[in-house]
């Protein structure tokens, strides 16, 4: 059997009673934080409590923007990162470009590149994104390094030497004209089910099958257009199938923090006895962009196997810079932790491969890897053509916060990988009530008098005021809420808080008792109260807000608080100085422009080609400015174009007049789904509802859902329409022949 030290968390460490550092003031120290998993888990801390710790995020592309489904990732773990360096631990976070494969070489082809001038570019996009987010990382490196190099090649000979690599001949998909292998995602043909054209080798966007590559009717090549041949070529695997990785797997997998994560390597695994784990293909033959693997001239590791590796070559890297000792961090037996952040689409590479590779080359394996959920916007998948596809550069560009970003995300965050949400009325409303009109508005209340009359220095008697008692005793539950990723509920708490100080101040009404200057201890106090009250929620906010907790620290004039602060209180001997606007509201214009922003460079920078780019942007501004008339010919679309919208039959069951419209009629659709459809639709004018009750039509199924006044919309009817809807006759559902059933497809 294997010995504990398998499992993530390291075996079972004690837990540490307590993580803050003993006040240093008059103020008793505070309780410990409540158990988490986390708090459990791997904490190994030496005597003085300082744990040693390695976080990663996952290592972007280098072949695309980062985007604000990108930015969920760095933001959740930079605020773990943070809330852990403010109990002072040793924490280093990490992170690199993905930088090889086959869309990288492709891609710098195609711009007239060669990779590596496209990889130094990219680079710097990303560095220049995460430092507008205050992604904190103490290295950004890429994975196309020497020490990469070096620490990729001596995993894969110390798994060879163990007996985990073989040779195995297969058979691929081959472009004669490019003269190269072609990866699944590089052929393209007509789905074997439906016949819809230009659908890729697993699965066909139009009917939902799927299929391997081969079943693809004239399949071609997405490179060169030619149509691919067969053909074998000796590939290197990662015997992952060996007992050994089984044996060892089933006993890491017990220490990991999520659920769903246990659950599908349980599901992957298999019962105890029946491995199903297959070996795995990490090589790929030239032209590839990538290290040769040793003694295998013009084979290549696959990106995915130098991809994790990145994360130790990263910190190698600082390690090197810093004078650390990195064997004593990464070796098998190490006593430090070792996080991995990572999307819940790659939990396959960070829960089999990278232990596995990890365990049989002599490293230590992760503490625990932990997966978040995807994100939407606007209920919807993140769309180029809505503007939602929203890139972290127009973000900025456009003048948003990033900190507003920060906050509406980790508002949302929790431990689990459940998918959330980006509503952008929400973010507005949440951002400038919560940010501005609960927490800010505290320190603008109370600086002016202040700073006024009593000359910037606070009340010293004020600072053991009950509801401050409560506050300081708070912070150590959220410092726990953070460390366990439960940041929702740390920014619940926080701002039930900041509830009860403007409460407070609202009681104490400091506007009347500044009426009264021959009696300003009141005054005084309630100023003191609301700013120390400040300050606290301001250590609370810190993880999530780090530039404007700078910007309070520079107004309180202290030091960089850490959780420890919360057992501290400011003092009169040091006055405060005078307060500048922190923050300001969101306007929703911003959010206009960024849409508009995303929704206009997407669609130009996509197109392949820079002739395709303006012939889009010449199109767009066509469309634009002379919206057709409706008797007028549209523009000429593509079949793929056409193919994108998925229509089908519908049963009207249901038809309803809208109180209050008088355009709209409420539909109740059948589609042949589970559940039926609410469709709300501009056709009262042509028709009663006892006219379409039990009638066929056609609707648009994969219409995004759109919020009405009246209710959400889930599609729409298909209707003809003279060039003047008002003019009689006007208006005509479609319906099809007698015999079309609901969820026919309609093409
Ligand atoms: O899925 C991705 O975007 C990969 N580039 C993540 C790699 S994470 C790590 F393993 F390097
Ligand atoms: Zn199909």
């Amino acid at each position: 059997m294997r010995a504990s030290t398998d499992s993530p968390n390291g075996g079972a460490p004690a837990l540490l009673k307590s993580r803050f550092p003993p006040a240093t003031s008059d103020f008793p120290s505070l309780m410990s934080a409540p158990a988490t998993d986390l708090a459990a888990a791997g904490a190994h801390a030496n005597q003085s409590g300082r744990r040693q710790i390695l976080v990663t995020s996952a290592l972007p592309y280098a072949n695309g923007q980062i985007h604000i489904g990108h930015l969920v990732e760095y933001i959740q773990t930079d605020i773990w990162v943070r809330a852990l360096r403010m109990h002072g631990h040793e924490v280093y976070y990490v992170g690199a470009d993905d930088t090889h494969g086959t869309p990288v070489m492709l891609r710098a082809e195609k711009e007239g590149l060669t990779p590596q001038q496209l990889i130094a570019r990219v680079w710097q996009e990303h560095k220049r994104d995460f430092d507008s987010f205050g992604v904190s990382f103490d290295n950004y490196y890429s994975t196309d390094s020497e020490e990469n190099r070096v620490l990729s090649e001596s995993v894969y000979l110390a798994l060879k030497e163990a007996g985990f690599i073989e040779t195995r001949d297969i058979e691929q998909a081959y472009d004669p004209v490019k003269n190269m292998f072609l990866p699944d995602r590089f052929i393209k043909g007509e789905c074997p089910k439906c016949g819809a054209k230009d659908q890729y080798g697993d699965s066909c966007e139009v009917c939902g099958s799927t299929y391997a590559p081969t079943d693809l009717k004239n399949p071609y090549s997405v490179v060169s257009g030619a149509t691919p041949i067969r053909k074998t070529s000796t590939h290197y695997f990662f015997r992952l199938s060996d007992a050994r990785c089984e044996d060892f797997l089933r006993g890491w997998v017990s220490g990991l923090a999520q659920p769903e994560a246990t659950n599908k390597m349980r599901e992957w695994l298999g019962e105890s006895g029946e491995s199903k784990l297959a070996d795995w293909d990490i090589s790929r033959d030239a032209p590839y962009f990538g290290f040769e693997i040793p003694s295998a001239p013009g084979k290549y590791f696959y990106v995915w196997l130098d991809a994790p590796v990145g994360y130790y070559a990263s910190f190698k890297n600082l390690c090197e810079k810093r004078g650390l000792d990195f064997e004593a961090w990464v070796k098998a037996g190490s006593k430090t932790e070792q996080y991995h952040f990572i999307g819940k689409d790659i939990l396959y590479f960070h829960t089999l491969f990278w232990p596995a590779m990890l365990q049989f080359s002599g490293h230590r394996t992760p503490t625990n890897v932990f997966a978040h959920g995807f994100l939407t916007v606007d209920g919807a998948k993140m769309s180029k053509s809505r503007g939602t596809f929203i890139t972290a550069q127009s973000y900025v560009d456009t003048g948003l916060n990033p900190e507003w970003l920060r906050y509406y995300f980790a508002a949302k965050l929790n431990s689990t990988m459940e998918d959330l949400d980006l509503n952008l009325e929400d973010f507005q409303a949440r951002v400038n009530s919560d940010l501005v009109g609960k927490y800010i508005n505290i320190a603008s209340r109370a600086a002016g008098f202040l700073i006024k009359r009593f000359d910037g220095r606070v009340q010293d008697s004020a600072m053991h005021h009950p509801l401050l008692e409560q506050l300081r005793a708070a912070i150590a539950q959220i410092a726990a809420h953070y460390e366990a990723r439960e940041y929702s509920r740390a920014l619940r708490q926080t701002m039930e808080l900041a509830d009860a100080v403007n409460g407070y101040v609202d009681t104490a009404k400091p506007w009347e008792q500044a009426r009264d200057p021959a009696n300003p201890v009141a005054l005084h106090e309630t100023c003191s109260v609301s700013l120390e009250a400040f300050r606290l929620l301001s250590l609370a906010l810190k993880p999530v807000l780090p530039a404007l907790a700078e910007g309070v620290e520079q107004f309180l004039a202290i030091e960089p608080l850490t959780w420890a602060d919360a057992g501290k209180a400011l003092s009169s001997q040091q006055p405060i100085n005078a307060y500048r606007h922190l923050m300001t509201r969101v306007d929703p214009k911003q959010i206009e422009a960024l849409l508009a922003a995303n929704r206009d460079s997407l669609q130009a920078t996509e197109a392949p080609a820079a002739a395709a780019a303006e012939a889009t942007r010449k199109s767009k501004a066509a469309r634009e400015a002379k919206k057709p008339a409706a008797d007028e010919t549209p523009e000429v679309i593509s079949i793929d174009d056409f193919a994108k919208i998925d229509l089908r039959v519908a049963l009207i069951v249901d038809c309803n007049i809208v109180e209050g419209s008088d355009k709209l009629l409420q539909l109740t659709l059948d589609v042949g789904e589970e559940k039926t459809r609410n469709v709300f639709s501009g056709i009262r004018s042509a028709y009663k509802p006892e006219d379409l009750k039990g009638k066929l039509t056609v609707m648009v199924a994969n219409l995004a859902p759109r919020k009405m006044k009246f209710g959400m919309s889930e599609g729409m009817v298909l209707a003809a329409s003279a060039a003047d809807e008002k003019a009689e006759p006007g208006l005509y559902i479609l319906e099809p022949h007698s015999g079309a059933k609901p969820g026919m497809r309609v093409r």
